[in-house]
């Protein structure tokens, strides 16, 4: 007993002579000077004196461990010391910060005593005054997550004690020399439905939206967020927004800059540093009420502002120059009676929801009834579903005029109606409201003219094929090759055998840039100097002229800044060939799976490139006058030029497919297995969305430096699709990321490991478009959540048995799938 009694002594004296040994408490009779630090159980964080930046100021913060210089909040941050003599203390339940003449220079406070106060740093970074004997939250005397500074972390608060009126809010430093309070906070405006707001002193600077039952409608980042998982909670005696870790080894923190904008960081154990992750956008949409009343804002049209349907600029003259903040007034004045001349409703989708601040709102009203009410009363102007979940549910009107309302995704759900006077509604919308007779009468209607329209489409594409096919016929290269020199067909120089000879040392090996299937590739240097790429057909190759005829054809007729070259082509004596530009830097695949030369191809130049094939494929679907399906895509067939910049090659399989989209058929399936869409590889269907698969496989390809195809991993059977697939719904998709990219921005990796996901899925309608995944991939806007991929076991006996939809795998997949 005596001997406990010392020990137990002994080890207070030792704690309190030696606060410093990884103490996580202190008790009253302990304290913690300049110089001594408290650290959390799991040594996540530690609390102790600093001075930020070039600062003399001593402040008492608390850090990450791992990061000593990111403070994430200050306690004395309005009242530095001027020197190192500080102490802090427990006492009588308060925290206080003592100076040299042992004046207190901060303290925080509680409406309660308690037997034992201690002070304890936990491992969510938050310092609590507790009762030693009762713990648990609720029964904190005093928390430093209800007094935030500019850093929101997992498990803290955003918003509003309803009972006790405490209001937790992030205020910005002044600068990153100054924790004092800044300008910018971010809060929960709690006018009308609760929204987030940054704020600008008084005034809302830009909103982040209200809670839509799945995100803040606004939110324009991943989703789902594969990092953290983001709540709201509201009832009577509170509201407010936290956010859980998805997995709860990742380090991340969003916070309020001194400028005013808001950022997400994740630490990357990889580089040792903290990589920013998501931000506000600083576009001009994101002013808030940017376009003033009644217009959408929307980055990348000119003008960015536009009037909603049915109004128009009040001031036109302001409008022209550039000033749009008076924003549109409406064309009809509102009836305002309930009569058939009534006032009616359209509909927006795409949109981020106007300002709230003026909102009211049900949580049990039905999206009619929602209609119904707005209509009885004419300062409402709009209404919507609170809860976008399972087809909407809840109502929310609002009054008066609509403000701040932007372009965020053309598949984001959020919808409103905005109340229009009868006239400014077209025919069907206005008459929704009237007699069934007259509906039934419009459905009708329209129905004959949809009928209508498709047996004139019908006449037109069979008349249209027609004269195609007599086109084809008279156009025909025929069986031969001389006529493929008729300069009407092809507008191609014709090179000369003996000078293509010449300038390829007469087809020496050291010259033979490559080989495949049609034959060899060779560099060549002509007379002028020019640098030429000759690709020699092999003289058996009985499929070699046909593709030979096809590449030459659609080739000739094609330009874009990523598509290879062809400079023109040589039939002579049994000999076929092509004449590109010469690349450099050879094929991308040459680069990327090279364990020492992907390191030369660094984040910027993938992006880069990924942009840059994404644009070739976009022009090859859509905008050349062909409409070419390339069916062959993959990183052998991009070229590298002198500046890194990717071009499209090798169309001997690319097919036009004119003007109408629906898949085409073959009994004749080549390609490349690994790149090959499952649709393509067991059915023979090819569409541009066998494209999009082949690149969003190239786009994980980047982004891991492996090859789809005989990937191996030591856990599972998958292919490269498969093992991203698995990393992105177990919340680890940076996993995936290739060593050798250096230095990147982490959401741009993950929105193209996204976009990739997005593009090698399944089902070929689910697959997005090339044009919107040069969209996609180019800005900020929400992204759809992917299905499972297409084709995702890649091991010899998995691969014939798993083919269409894989059912045993999905099941367990889904499983992991978060919100
Ligand atoms: C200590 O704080 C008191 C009260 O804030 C102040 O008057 C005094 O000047 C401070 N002493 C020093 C040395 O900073
Ligand atoms: C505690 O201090 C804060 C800020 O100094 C103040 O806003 C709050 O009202 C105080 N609470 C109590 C219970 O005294
Ligand atoms: C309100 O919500 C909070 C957080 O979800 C919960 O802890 C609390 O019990 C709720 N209160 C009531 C009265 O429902
Ligand atoms: C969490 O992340 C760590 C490190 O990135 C990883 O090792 C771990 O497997 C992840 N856990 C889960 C459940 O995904
Ligand atoms: C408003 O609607 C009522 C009833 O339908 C109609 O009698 C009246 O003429 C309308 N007034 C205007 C200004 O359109
Ligand atoms: C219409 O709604 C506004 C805002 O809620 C309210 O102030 C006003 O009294 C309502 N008018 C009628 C006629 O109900």
């Amino acid at each position: 007993m005596k001997a406990f009694t010392y020990l137990f002594v002994f080890a207070i004296v030792w704690s309190f002579l030696n606060p410093s040994n990884t103490l996580d408490t202190i008790t009253p009779i302990q304290s913690i000077r300049d110089g001594d630090t408290l650290v959390s159980a799991s040594r996540r964080f530690q609390l102790g004196f600093f001075s930020p930046g070039n600062s003399k100021g001593r402040y008492v913060g608390i850090w990450y461990t791992k990061s000593s210089g990111t403070v994430v909040w200050v306690a004395n941050r309005d009242t530095p010391l001027n020197d190192h003599s500080g102490v802090l203390k427990v006492t009588n339940g308060v925290v206080i910060l003592l100076n040299s003449t042992n004046s207190v220079a901060w303290s925080s406070n509680t409406s309660r005593t308690a037997e034992n106060p201690v002070l304890e740093l936990l491992d969510n970074g938050n310092l609590v005054v507790k009762d030693e004997k009762v713990d648990g939250p609720a029964n904190y005397l005093w928390q430093s997550f209800d007094y935030p500074c500019d850093t929101f972390l997992p498990e803290m608060k955003l918003g509003k004690n309803l009972v006790t009126g405490l209001d937790r809010f992030f205020t910005s430093w002044k600068s990153t020399d100054d924790p004092a309070q800044g300008e910018f906070s971010i809060r929960l405006d709690l006018r009308g439905l609760p929204q987030v707001v940054v704020m600008q002193g008084d005034t809302v600077k830009a909103r982040q939206g209200s809670w839509n039952g799945l995100r803040l409608n606004g939110y324009s980042g991943l989703t789902p967020n594969p990092l953290v998982e983001v709540e709201f909670h509201f009832n009577e005696s509170e509201v407010f927004y936290d956010y859980k870790i998805r997995n709860s080894s990742v380090f991340t923190r969003y916070i309020i800059n001194p400028s005013g904008i808001a950022q997400r960081f994740t630490w990357l154990d990889r580089i040792n540093r903290w990589e920013l992750f998501s931000t506000t956008p600083a576009d001009q949409c994101a002013n808030y009420a940017f376009c003033g009343a009644y217009a959408s804002c929307t980055i990348g049209n000119t003008p960015v502002c536009a009037c909603l349907e049915g109004f128009l600029p009040k001031s036109p003259k302001a409008w022209d120059s550039v000033d749009w903040s008076d924003g549109c007034v409406r064309k009809t004045p509102l009836n305002c009676s309930d009569g058939p001349d009534g006032d009616g409703f359209r509909k927006y989708t795409g949109l981020r929801l106007p300002d709230t601040s003026s909102s009211w709102f049900d949580k049990t009203m039905s999206l009619k009834e929602c209609e119904e009410l707005c209509l009885k009363n004419c300062s409402c102007t709009a209404y919507g579903s609170l809860d976008i979940r399972m087809g909407g549910s809840g109502c929310l009107l609002w009054f008066g005029k609509l403000v701040d309302i932007r372009d965020i995704a053309k598949n984001a759900e959020d919808q409103f109606y905005v109340r229009l006077a009868a006239s400014e509604l077209d025919h069907v919308e206005k008459k929704r409201r009237s007699s069934k007779k007259k509906l039934a009468g419009i459905v009708i209607g329209s129905a004959l003219y949809v009928l209508g329209m498709i047996i004139i489409g019908l006449v037109t594409y069979i008349w249209k094929k027609k004269r195609r096919n007599q086109a084809m016929k008279k156009g025909n290269i025929g069986k031969e090759c001389d006529n493929v020199g008729r300069k009407e067909d092809i507008e191609l120089p014709i090179f000369d055998l003996t000078a293509i000879a010449n300038a390829t040392d007469n087809f020496s090996n050291n010259n033979k840039l490559g080989e495949g299937g049609f034959g060899s590739v060779y560099k060549g240097t002509l007379l002028e100097g020019e640098e030429i790429a000759v690709k020699r057909l092999s003289k058996n190759s009985g499929q070699g002229m046909f593709e030979f005829k096809n590449e030459v054809i659609l080739i000739a007729k094609l330009q874009h800044r990523n598509l290879v070259r062809l400079l023109g082509y040589c039939i002579e004596e049994n000999e076929k060939m092509l004449i590109y530009e010469y690349m450099p830097n050879k094929s991308l695949d040459s680069l990327i799976f090279d364990q020492t030369k992907s390191k030369l191809l660094d984040w910027h130049m993938r992006i880069n490139i990924i942009a840059g094939v994404a644009r070739g494929l976009l022009y090859l679907h859509q905008d050349s006058r062909l409409r070419i399906i390339h069916r062959d895509l993959k990183a052998s067939n991009i070229l590298l030029d002198n500046d890194m910049n990717p071009k499209i090659s090798d169309f001997g399989l690319a097919k036009s497919f004119g003007g109408d989209q629906g898949d085409a058929e073959t009994n004749r399936i080549i390609g490349t297995y690994g790149y090959m869409s499952p649709e393509y590889a067991v059915h023979g269907q090819y569409s541009i969305k066998s494209d999009v698969f082949s690149f969003g496989v190239l786009i994980l390809e980047m982004v891991s430096g492996k090859k789809n195809r005989g990937f191996s991993h030591p856990e599972h059977h998958h292919n490269l699709l498969g093992h991203a697939w698995r990393l992105w719904i177990e919340g680890r998709p940076i996993e995936l990321i290739d060593n050798s990219v250096g230095d990147f921005s982490l959401s741009e990796m993950l929105r193209c490991i996204h976009v990739g996901l997005l593009c090698v899925q399944q089902r070929s309608e689910d697959r997005p478009n090339m044009s919107s995944v040069v969209l996609m991939l180019s800005s900020e806007s929400l992204l759809p959540k992917p299905r499972q991929p297409g084709f995702y076991i890649d091991s010899p006996e998995a691969n014939s048995s798993c083919i269409t939809p894989c059912s045993t795998n999905g099941i367990t997949f889904t499983l992991f799938e978060g919100r």
